[in-house]
């Protein structure tokens, strides 16, 4: 008789657990982390059950607590996400991502006729007009962008 395989992932010691990433996007979360030109341990799970998202991913990295700027980002492409901070194994902080109003300078504006696509001088400029999913607009041309389109550009 075979004995049934239990596989069990390594707990992190000192690191971050991002939770509750909206299913298949945890690759885009890695990206935005830059760590596919890291050297920290990163485990992933794609596609996890979840009782409150029907599925998810999941992101643990070894060694890393990620700064405001890059969880503002990945608020844009999985707006239900949860950074957990472990330190020592144990769960020291848990909070949820959230967005700013405003996104200026992060990404292009579809539109190519858009003036942040031409010679002047101006940055891109994104209202949020929803926040879960995530829907912007642009401020100048007032174009619609929704997170599959912003996930394109990470
Ligand atoms: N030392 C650790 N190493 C790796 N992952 C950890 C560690 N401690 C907690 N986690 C992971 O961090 C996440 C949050 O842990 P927690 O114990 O708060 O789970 P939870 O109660 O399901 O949280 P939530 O209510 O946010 O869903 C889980 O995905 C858990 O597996
Ligand atoms: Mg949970
Ligand atoms: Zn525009």
């Amino acid at each position: 008789m075979k004995t049934p395989i239990k596989l069990k992932v390594k707990p992190i010691r000192n690191g971050t657990v991002i939770d509750h990433i909206t299913a298949n996007r945890a690759l885009s979360v890695l990206k935005i982390l830059d760590l596919p030109n890291q050297k920290n341990t990163v485990t992933i799970a794609m596609n996890v059950l979840s009782s409150q998202m029907g599925s998810k991913d999941i992101v643990k990295i070894e060694g890393r607590e990620l700064a405001s700027k890059e969880v503002d980002k990945i608020a844009l492409i999985a707006p239900y996400a949860t950074i957990n901070i472990i330190r020592d194994y144990k769960l020291v902080d848990k909070g949820k991502v959230h967005l700013m109003n405003k996104i200026s300078g992060i990404f292009k504006c579809p539109n190519p006729n858009c003036i942040t696509n031409t010679d002047e001088p101006v940055n891109t400029k994104f209202l949020v007009i929803e926040k879960k999913p995530v829907i912007l607009r642009c401020y100048y041309c007032e174009r619609i962008m929704e997170e599959s389109e912003i996930e394109a550009q990470f």
